[in-house]
């Protein structure tokens, strides 16, 4: 008896773990999507967080903006590679193409302001 006990409490603890392990492998997962893609870090990372401010405004809060708009990729390519301000009264100018991104890290940071625009209702 009592070792069916203690068989039922490693048996519980096992089960345990394993929801622990799954809940941490979830929040991973969640972590890792909000990864500015790295070829463009060098580029856009110093100014642009994915959810904080820094001294530009996050990639979620330039998602939001274009959230709904089917033309957001066009708009988003022309204004990166312009720089300057978008009305975000931050009291800086975006340099031209961030830090010297390409067209393709340009891309990527389109293709993932975009994937964030459709994420979650926008409550950060
Ligand atoms: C030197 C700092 C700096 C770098 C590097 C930088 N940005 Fe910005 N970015 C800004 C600032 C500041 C603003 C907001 C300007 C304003 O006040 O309107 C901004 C605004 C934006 C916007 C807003 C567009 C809109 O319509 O609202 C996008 C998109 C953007 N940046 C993307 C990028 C990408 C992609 C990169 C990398 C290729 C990058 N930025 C690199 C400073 C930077």
């Amino acid at each position: 008896m009592v070792s069916m006990i203690a068989k039922a409490m490693v048996n519980n603890k096992m089960f345990m773990k394993y929801i622990a392990l799954i809940i941490c492998l979830l929040m991973d997962i969640n972590a890792h999507a909000a990864e500015m893609p790295a070829i463009a870090k060098d580029h856009c990372g110093g100014c642009h967080a994915v959810e904080k401010t820094l001294y530009a405004p996050s990639l979620k809060a330039i998602a939001m903006k274009y959230r709904g708009d089917a033309d957001a990729a066009n708009k988003l390519t022309e204004i990166i590679n312009r720089g300057g301000t978008s009305g975000w009264n931050s009291g800086m100018r975006m340099p031209p193409r961030g830090l010297n991104a390409n067209d393709k890290e340009i891309k990527a940071m389109v293709e993932f302001i975009i994937e964030l625009s459709t994420e979650d209702s926008g409550t950060k």
